[in-house]
């Protein structure tokens, strides 16, 4: 088995500057999916007329925005500068979302900070055309803090519509099975047990979220080289849920492109944006190799591992600074 990951691109400019090479995309270009499903485009979320250009009138049913935080940009003053700008990708949402549509936003809380930019950033909501519908808390298996501090596992993810969206409940099942019994009721006379009444024999994942592993460097959909990934399943649970098919769902934020794989995995249309050529770059190739061998991720690989292999000094450079071994 081969085992060729990469660290984070983002912390390693030597390696990024060598990789941004072979990106297809530069800072305001687009890529358009042969196939004509999804588009790429390297550009800035919050640069509000490129963004509408690119658009250009069409209206998508389904946000989902995952957002960098702890960015040096926002050093200072982090959690006012970071809504003022969240402000500026929330309005251009609205814009491009029809009139029934949902928006999802992960957003992180940070504990040491009195738990910014989570208040600031559900302050700034208020003020838009968004209603708020749900908090959702997804559960990691790992976390970090257990000495002094309940381990840090959640991550948060907001709910919001405009005007009266799609809401599959057929796909609001988890594969767990109800376990619980001694909910009684009488129906027609007879008392009936809560699993005889039961849609589903199996928990709806309601608000919390226990049944998605979060991606890490031994699951099969991890791309080597980012960082933050999301799980493809709970792309495709807000998918499935908040969308029909054909439908165009957008991501401003795509980073290793997992909205656009859970997209082309249910039959929807998407436009992913990210600002890095880089990362438009990955999430292209994610989708290229998915549909050539089914492959979420690159495991025990990454996404220029061609390209890398080519390279003596990078190779040498990867070995020394990592314990990379490149074969
Ligand atoms: C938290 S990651 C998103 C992770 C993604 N959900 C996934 O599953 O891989 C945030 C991404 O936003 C991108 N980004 C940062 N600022 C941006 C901006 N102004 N416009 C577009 N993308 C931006 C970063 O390059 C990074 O790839």
């Amino acid at each position: 088995m081969k085992n060729f990951p990469l660290p984070r691109i983002d912390k390693d400019k030597r390696l990024k500057s060598y990789l941004e090479k072979f990106c297809r995309l530069k800072f305001g270009e687009i890529w358009e999916d042969p196939i004509g499903n999804h588009k790429i485009a390297c550009c800035d979320s919050s640069d509000q007329n490129s963004i509408l250009n690119l658009f250009n009138g069409e209206k998508a049913k389904l946000a989902v925005h995952d957002p960098p935080y702890n960015m040096i940009a926002f050093e200072k003053h982090r959690a006012d500068k970071f809504v003022e700008w969240c402000k500026l990708w929330i309005e251009t949402t609205d814009q491009i979302l029809d009139k029934n549509s949902s928006l999802y936003i992960w957003l992180g809380a940070d504990q040491k900070n009195h738990f910014e930019p989570f208040a600031e950033f559900i302050l700034m909501m208020k003020e838009t055309n968004f209603e708020s519908k749900s908090f959702i808390t997804m559960r990691n298996q790992r976390g970090y803090g257990t000495q002094k501090n309940w381990m840090a596992i959640r991550q948060e993810l907001l709910y919001y519509v405009k005007g009266n969206p799609v809401f599959n409940t057929f796909a609001v099942y988890t594969d767990i099975p109800k376990a619980v019994k001694g909910y009684y009721k009488a129906i027609n006379g007879n008392m009936t047990e809560n699993l005889e009444r039961s849609k589903s024999d199996k928990i709806r994942a309601g608000n919390v979220w226990i049944d998605i592993q979060q991606v890490f460097h031994l699951r099969e959909e991890n791309v080597n080289g980012c960082f933050v990934q999301k799980p493809i399943k709970a792309l495709e649970r807000i998918i499935e849920v908040s969308s029909n098919e054909n439908d165009l769902v957008i991501d401003f934020f795509a980073h290793s492109g997992t909205t656009t794989l859970a997209a082309e995995k249910l039959k929807r249309r998407s436009i992913s944006i990210d600002i890095e050529p880089i990362y438009c770059e990955i999430a292209i190739r994610r989708l290229e190799r998915f549909r050539k061998t089914g492959k979420l991720g690159w495991q025990n690989s990454n996404p220029f591992e061609d390209e890398i292999i080519e390279n003596k000094e990078l190779t040498k450079y990867l070995k020394e600074k990592y314990k990379i071994e490149v074969k």
